[in-house]
């Protein structure tokens, strides 16, 4: 599996050791949150990795609020979306997803090329998501058009400053390919903000669209602008798929196949592409949670003491069967929340191989 469901057994179980001590905060993942230019991809990488068509994309300034999109893992089969500010209903429909937020950004920013910083809250319930936050953005732009404010520059730029100075955050900074990566807008953000490049992801979209006889080896490789964490490169649908409604299972295959059969790639076409990107940031967030297990031990070590303080007030007294009892729940305890440990162990160890 090389989507983000791969974490799903990983969270499932953490989850609930974090049930059981009643801290559900422990184990908040990282929000996951993408800048970039005008039209170079960003709402269409998002929507590759949640696997779903519910994003407007398009040319121009498509995305003009934020979008926090929180998925949320159910255990039901059905797949949905919930608008904060539409709490009553359930749209089981993803075009109608579409339509709502087109709706909900004329309704505050206008029909002509306003932008809002006022987000867009919109939760998508699946049993195929981690529950993870996803935040798509207004894309970089210099020059204001239509409604827009002439400091447009700076009002976007603030908006995603708000998003990408939170340490939690990962950055997936977009670039096109076809642009000169040493001018990178997203790349000059990103660095202000994460300057070690601990949280930045490189990502560069459209290489399908390069001019003949380039390719983006050079860039990909970090010779034009080095980040530790590296570049992963991309092909979303054009707007020609688009408007022909181009399946996205379809495309992640057709995307595989372009990397394997072009010559500048073919060997190493493993490390290329959406599924890449996915696994790229799995081992990211299994990072995040292997820094956080620490303090989860430690709370579940609290919970195991203080419960075996409480037990032990009540067993205090009894003696003969109802004695032993208490020493055998005490025991159980002891047992269960030390498998409960190992198992959290296990279940790191096996996925960080
Ligand atoms: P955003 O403004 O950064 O959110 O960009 P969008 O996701 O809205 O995409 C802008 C336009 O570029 C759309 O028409 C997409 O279909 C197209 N597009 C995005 N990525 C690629 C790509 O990798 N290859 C091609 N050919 N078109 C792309
Ligand atoms: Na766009
Ligand atoms: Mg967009």
């Amino acid at each position: 599996m090389d989507s983000l469901e791969r974490l799903i057994p990983t969270i499932n179980k953490l989850q609930d050791v974090i049930s059981l001590i009643n801290q559900p905060h422990l184990l908040s993942l990282p929000q996951i949150v993408v800048v970039g230019p005008q039209s170079s991809g960003k709402s269409s990488v998002l929507e590759s990795l949640v696997g779903k068509d519910f994003l407007p994309r398009g040319a121009g300034i498509v995305t003009r609020r934020p979008l926090i999109l929180q998925l949320v893992h159910t255990q039901d089969k059905d797949e949905w979306g919930e608008f904060l500010h539409k709490p009553d209903t359930k749209f089981k429909d993803f075009k109608l997803i579409l339509g709502e937020i087109e709706n909900a950004t004329r309704q505050i920013a206008g029909t002509k090329a306003g932008i809002s910083s006022d987000p867009i809250n919109l939760k998508i319930y699946s049993p195929k998501v981690l529950d993870i936050t996803l935040v798509d953005l207004p894309g970089l732009t210099k020059v204001a058009v239509g409604d827009q404010p002439q400091d447009i520059e700076f009002q976007i730029k603030d908006m995603i400053m708000e998003f990408i100075t939170r340490p939690e955050a990962i950055i997936l900074a977009v670039s096109n390919a076809n642009t000169d990566l040493a001018n990178s807008d997203s790349l000059k953000l990103a660095r202000e903000v994460d300057p070690e490049g601990h949280r930045t992801l490189g990502i560069l979209t459209k290489i399908d669209l390069m001019d003949k006889g380039t390719d983006a080896r050079d860039m990909l490789m970090g010779n034009i602008y080095p980040l530790k964490l590296g570049y992963v490169g991309v092909v979303c649908r054009s707007q020609a798929d688009i408007n022909n409604r181009k399946p996205i299972e379809k495309h992640l295959n057709d995307e595989k196949t372009f990397f394997r059969n072009h010559p500048a790639y073919s060997t190493y076409s493993d490390r290329l592409g959406m599924s890449y990107l996915a696994t790229r940031l799995n081992t990211l967030l299994i990072k995040h949670i292997k820094d956080t297990l620490p303090v989860l031990k430690e709370n579940i070590n609290k919970m195991l003491k203080s419960c075996r303080e409480e037990l032990s007030t009540y067993g205090e007294g009894l003696d003969g069967d109802s004695g032993k009892m208490f020493a055998l729940i005490l025991q159980v305890i002891e047992s269960y929340s030390r498998q409960f440990r190992e198992s959290i162990e296990v279940t790191m160890e096996n996925f960080m191989e």
